[in-house]
């Protein structure tokens, strides 16, 4: 049987793009080489598209140190070749193309666009799905429109906050109490993301979102256990034994994330009965919400002192390396990584062939 093309994508123009390359390396790694061939696809942080089996070095020895999580192997450039858009290359046609990119220009519809345009099916969510989980508010408003649980928050636009500044310091002091999380509207791994105290942390946190977007996402702060839990599937979306991680930080900031490597993870989370089913439910309804497909992690926040479990986002292209907690929850649920591989480049067949703007 012919292999299948795989063009794996990673890099892109994100604050992520460390992240990808990290997912990426990973995930080129354990691909099953008698089942598929692989094309690398790197984009660069200024959006050119490189291929060839050079493309993933070049970026890593490009790519910022000081953002590549600890261990991160720097290797030397080779075979390189560029081709803009290699995809619509009808020299080398590939049969489906596995987007490992985090963050805005990747994970956020944008070149899933590009990839629908190109008539190709691809592994994760659609347009629609995927611009919708990228941003905060968008993704809370479907979340509020399915009746999911979340805590309280407000949007400041960048604009608005350059004009008024002590208004919207009102605005947010009139119905939200510190300490609050100030969000870049479209971002992830924490980055841009500040818990605000007082005042001033307030006035510092805003202008810092602001820099990544021009919608701010301010949000009721609590003290929080962190759970999250993957989804896999199309329309009947499954979802794997629940985590937890403990920060090594105060929260989950980036360091706590990617670079201390001191963050711990329990898998399945110590959680009672009652509350595992309670989380796989909200998570299939908030992948639903956002009409996802392939994967998504859900993440939640659970208020150490009420219990209370709060909604807190879908990420439709998570951490995806064989120690990231999507494939850890996964392989607690009994399935191993390069199966879970397996899986979604099926689960992109089968969308792909059924038409993907078929509804
Ligand atoms: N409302 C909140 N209360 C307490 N902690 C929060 C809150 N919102 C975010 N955090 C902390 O900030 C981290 C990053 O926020 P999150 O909304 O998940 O953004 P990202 O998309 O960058 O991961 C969370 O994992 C958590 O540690
Ligand atoms: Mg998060």
């Amino acid at each position: 049987m012919a292999k299948l093309r795989v063009a794996v994508l990673f890099g892109g123009q994100s604050g992520e793009h460390e992240v990808s390359l990290v997912s990426a390396q990973a995930v080129m790694a354990a691909l099953d080489p008698t089942r598929y061939e692989l094309v690398p696809v790197g984009i660069t942080k200024e959006g050119q598209w490189l291929t060839g089996s050079g493309a993933h070095a070049t970026l890593i020895a490009a790519a910022d140190p000081d953002r590549l999580p600890a261990g991160t192997e720097q290797s030397s450039t080779a075979g390189l070749h560029t081709e803009p858009f290699s995809l619509f290359d009808r020299v080398h046609p590939v049969d489906i193309v596995f987007p490992v990119l985090h963050g805005p220009m990747g994970e956020d519809g944008t070149v899933q666009g590009l990839i629908e345009l190109a008539g190709l099916p691809y592994v994760g969510c659609g347009v629609a799905a995927s611009a919708v989980g990228m941003d905060k508010a968008l993704m809370k408003a479907a979340f509020a429109a399915a009746g999911l649980p979340l805590l309280s928050w407000l949007l400041v636009r960048r604009s608005e906050l350059a004009r008024d500044p002590e208004a919207v310091y009102r605005r947010i002091e009139a119905s939200l109490r510190y300490p609050v999380f100030v969000k870049p509207a479209n971002m992830g791994s924490s980055v841009g993301v500040n818990k605000a105290n007082d005042r001033l942390g307030l006035q510092e946190a805003l202008s810092e979102a602001a820099r990544y977007d021009r919608r701010v996402v301010v949000e009721q702060g609590i003290s929080a256990r962190e759970i999250e839990i993957s989804v896999l599937g199309n329309d009947e979306p499954q979802a794997s034994i629940p985590g937890e991680i403990i920060p090594s930080r105060e929260w989950y900031d980036y360091a706590a994330k990617y670079l201390d490597g001191t963050s711990q993870t329990l898998i399945p989370a110590p959680i009672d009965a009652a509350l595992t089913t309670r989380v796989a439910e909200l998570a299939v309804a908030a992948f639903r919400a956002i009409d996802g497909a392939g994967l998504a992690r859900v993440d939640f926040l659970l208020d150490k002192i009420s219990g209370e479990l709060w909604l807190n986002e879908v990420n439709t292209m998570p951490g995806f390396t064989p120690i990231s907690m999507y494939a850890k929850m996964w392989v607690a649920s009994g399935l191993e990584y390069s199966a879970l591989l397996n899986q979604l480049i099926a689960l992109a067949a089968e969308r792909g062939r059924r038409g993907i703007a078929t509804p």
